[in-house]
């Protein structure tokens, strides 16, 4: 089996990241994890390039070349598959155009609900029953792509900002996965 070769941006924790790594060490993974991308420096999620020695690029996002700089790079490296793991820029629709269908997302809500940021807060304002989250493509309207996965859970009336986060991203590291699989899985 040829892998494909995905680069995962990143912005912030990188948990997701971490698990993507893992689970791309599996003999049977469709792809590895050839670069990351952060756009910041401080983000934790570096450490996980690093220890695993994978290639990273930190960009400035308020320099104007920095996607045409960031599109070489992906194509000279032959990324297949970008994956956005609590990215929190705004990618163009130039970028998209070139990724067209090859950048997916994974967002802390039962999309189209809730799309945005500070999803668990209006969860639970909202008194949702139910949460989760989707893995999409990216298209060029915030939180809008094809679904191509998403897992619930039912919330419990203890339930506060700090547990929903935990239960959601528990199913976020099985979605993440599980949706490259399925991409890959008749290819
Ligand atoms: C994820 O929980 C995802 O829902 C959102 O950003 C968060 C990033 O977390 N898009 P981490 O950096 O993967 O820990």
């Amino acid at each position: 089996m040829v892998r494909k070769k995905v680069c995962v941006f990143i912005s912030g924790y990188g948990s997701n990241l971490k698990t993507l790594i893992k689970n791309s060490r599996n003999y049977n993974f469709p792809v590895s994890i050839n670069l990351i991308v952060s756009s910041s420096p401080n983000a934790k999620g570096i450490f996980h390039a690093k220890k695993n020695s994978i290639p990273y690029l930190i960009i400035d996002t308020k320099k104007r070349s920095f996607e045409n700089i960031l599109l070489n790079e992906l194509k000279k490296r032959k990324i297949s598959l970008i994956c956005l793991a609590g990215y929190m820029r705004v990618i163009s629709k130039k970028f998209i155009q070139n990724f067209k269908n090859k950048i997916i997302n994974i967002h802390p809500s039962l999309l189209p609900k809730f799309k945005g940021l500070n999803t668990y807060n209006r969860i639970l304002k909202n008194n949702e029953k139910k949460t989760g989250c989707t893995v999409h493509l990216v298209n060029s309207e915030l939180d809008s792509g094809k679904i191509l996965l998403q897992k619930s859970f039912f919330i419990k009336a203890d339930d506060n900002l700090e547990s929903l986060k935990n239960k959601t991203q528990k199913l976020e590291y099985k979605a993440f996965s599980e949706a490259i699989v399925n991409l890959y899985r008749y290819n």
